[in-house]
């Protein structure tokens, strides 16, 4: 049936002499799983479950080829040796379940992350990077010698390991790039110059790993075919990079993605958020299936359902599809489509936060709405309860109904109670918002998975001490939220609401508006962005360093892209201080200098409240055993400690140990 409804998806197909068993795969993406620059077990059973779950091609992270180009902390190495044993188990892995295995080889050049042990940036010339804002140090001759023979190392590292290819960094405008652009590669030597001479070092790069590996093991090159700034590659240039690159005929597959890293603006689209849609990003790909013939070619970005990767396959003449945000949401993707599970598959809501938000704060990578993400090692396979009990959870948000189903799932049985009619919580509210929508995807997900799982929902309705005597439960789980913050009533005859009550499409009658946001978070992005969008005069006054400072960087850049757009005014490093009748009163954060605004309108986006439950809890606390307190109830936060807490209480409570209580 599924093979009917995705043909191209799930046919075989070959790069080389190498055999894939279906068009699916995970793009190179950093995990920080790693340790003094090696993959640690974590990152072992991080890929092993994707294997798993079914995909066809697994191209691991960046990996470093000298230590001039490790630009993390967490970067892994490798020309150490010590890959070899690490990654024959990798391999092995993989390849149990069908899987084949590739390794991306870069070089960072002057993208770093500069850290005590590196701070040795490199680059073609000293061009500084806007991004990084790095002067790196021009490459020596010497240098650049070592570097191509980290690579051939490099890659006889992974062959040696058992893996079936690999892929070199030609995009984002690391090292390959960097040598190609003009604008950074300013040698007079015969690196630099002439296009030819940019070239010179990919090229050596290419022949010389290309004679050590020999004819079967796969090369394949990485390219952004725009890089959406004036620095990297784009358009016709990449188009002329691409035929002298395939000219030299030993590039067995071509992998495009668009942005770069070096600048602000193209780094939004290396991990595109919502507002991007797969095929606005690709108008232009057929120009490189007519410069590479047959060979094949994989596209990756905004690919995250089954039905947008087959019109791909299918209209776009692409060969293989990065499907990669959609399997750290969900490893088992491949195969719940090929059960004709589709509706049970964990959709990504495109947040940037668990995955690319923690590899740039050097955290191991989490998903954001699937909690085992980066701790399959630990959680993939939770053995089911050994005695079955009957739990409670109080609150249908996020986090109660990842602590109900993960009880569920466990074998146990479970009430949810919800004090309003819908279940989500503040997922509704979130959808309120502009290029939302794939939160709500995830709701329905959710929802149906409760179903699924026979939990038992109980909506409208309060629960107290006297509900839950009713029942017999060994053990309650409360999570009931929060409400937005509204600071104490001022006298004012300005009207004013809740970033919530925007989101909820309460009807904004007031024309001039101003967002009083403490952060720099997303309700008071979102509902001044929402507001602009109406037409209205919106100003957006943030207690914080930058507007959208909270939020993860790519998806900051869209949002100042679009304030800028609607003409939102923006005015960070202040705090609202004073309202009068018919003025606010703003103070800097720094100088103590006052300014006065005269809006119809004030927005709060200062934070929320969890203490419209508790008393209620204490109450519960003090009648039954074993009572936990999880997410927002607890402390509002973010959607992470959300789902998180609501996992990992279920499996606590469900141990029946005292340590249990950890939550309350
Ligand atoms: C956590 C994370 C780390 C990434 N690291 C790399 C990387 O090491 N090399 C690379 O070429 N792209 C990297 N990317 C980009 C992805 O390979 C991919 O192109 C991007 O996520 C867009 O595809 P998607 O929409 O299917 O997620 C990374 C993406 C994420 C989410
Ligand atoms: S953290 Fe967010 S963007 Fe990343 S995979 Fe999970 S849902 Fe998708």
């Amino acid at each position: 049936m599924t093979k009917l409804k995705y043909p191209q998806l799930f046919s075989k197909m070959k790069i080389g002499n190498t055999e894939f068993k279906n068009r699916i795969m995970t793009s190179g993406h950093q995990t920080t799983l790693v340790e003094d620059h090696l993959p640690t077990d974590d990152f072992v059973a991080y890929h092993t479950e994707r294997a798993k779950g079914g995909v066809g091609l697994i191209v691991m992270e960046a990996h470093g080829v000298h230590h001039t180009g490790l630009n993390t902390p967490f970067a892994i190495d490798a020309s150490n040796p010590k890959i070899v044993d690490i990654h024959r188990n990798t391999a092995a892995n993989v390849h149990q379940y069908g899987g084949k295995l590739f390794a991306q080889l870069i070089h960072h050049g002057r993208e770093a992350y500069v850290s005590e042990e590196n701070n040795d940036v490199v680059a073609p010339s000293a061009v500084p990077t806007e991004r990084f804002h790095i002067i790196p140090r021009e490459l020596e001759e010497e240098e650049i010698q070592e570097i191509i023979d980290g690579f051939v190392g490099s890659a006889m590292n992974l062959k040696e390991a058992g893996l079936d290819g690999v892929e070199f960094v030609g995009s984002h405008t690391y090292l390959f790039e960097q040598f190609w652009s003009p604008a950074i590669n300013k040698r007079t030597d015969h690196w630099g110059g002439s296009f030819e001479n940019r070239m010179r070092f990919t090229k050596e790069v290419i022949k010389r790993v290309r004679d050590a590996v020999g004819e079967d093991f796969v090369l394949g090159m990485r390219m952004s075919l725009h890089s959406k700034d004036d620095v990297g590659t784009s358009g016709e240039e990449s188009l002329k990079v691409i035929r002298y690159l395939h000219g030299l005929g030993e590039l067995n597959y071509w992998s495009l993605v668009i942005g770069s890293s070096a600048s602000y603006k193209g780094s939004s689209y290396i991990v595109p958020p919502a507002n991007d849609s797969a095929s606005q990003l690709f108008t232009d790909a057929n120009q490189v299936r007519e410069i590479i013939g047959k060979t094949p070619l994989i596209i990756t970005s905004r690919i995250y359902a089954p039905e947008i990767a087959e019109r791909f396959l299918q209209e776009k003449d692409v060969d293989i599809v990065g499907m990669t945000r959609a399997l750290i949401a969900d490893p088992h993707l491949p195969s719940k489509i090929l059960a004709d599970n589709e509706q049970q598959i964990i959709p990504c809501i495109a947040c940037n936060q668990g995955c690319i938000g923690r590899y740039q704060e050097h955290l191991p990578i989490r998903c954001t709405i699937n909690p085992v993400t980066g701790r399959e090692k630990h959680f993939a396979d939770v053995p089911k309860a050994a005695r079955i009990q009957s739990f409670s959870v109080i609150g249908g948000g996020p986090s109660g109904i990842m602590a109900a189903l993960t009880l569920a799932k466990n074998g146990h049985h479970v009430t949810l109670f919800e004090e309003k009619n819908q279940l989500g919580g503040q997922l509704n509210v979130i959808q309120g918002a502009l290029n939302r929508d794939q939160v709500g995807n995830w709701q329905t997900y959710l929802i149906s998975e409760l179903k699924r799982l026979n939990v038992k929902i109980e909506t409208g309705k309060r629960v107290t001490v006297e509900v839950l005597n009713r029942y017999q439960f060994d053990g309650v789980i409360v999570a009931t939220g929060s409400k937005p913050l509204i600071p104490e009533k001022f006298t004012t005859n300005i009207a004013s609401y809740s970033s919530w009550d925007v989101l909820n499409k309460e009807m904004i009658k007031e024309e001039n508006i101003i967002v009083i946001d403490w952060k720099g978070d997303w309700p008071g992005i979102e509902s001044a962005e929402l507001l602009a969008s109406q037409n209205k005069n919106v100003e957006i006054v943030s207690r914080s360093y930058g507007i959208a400072e909270a939020v993860q960087q790519y998806k900051r850049n869209k949002f100042l892209e679009r304030m800028d757009e609607l003409g939102v005014k923006q005015t960070p490093n202040f705090k609202l201080v004073e309202l009068k009748k018919e003025k606010v009163v703003l103070e800097h954060l720094f100088s103590g200098r006052k300014e006065e605004r005269e809006p119809e309108a004030i927005i709060f986006a200062v934070g929320q409240d969890a203490s419209d439950y508790l008393a209620e809890f204490r109450k519960i606390k003090s009648h039954f055993k074993n009572v936990l307190r999880i997410g927002d109830a607890k402390s509002p936060r973010t959607l992470d400690e959300a789902v998180w807490e609501g996992f990992h209480a279920a499996l606590k409570i469900s141990e029946e140990k005292e340590e249990a209580k950890i939550y309350g």
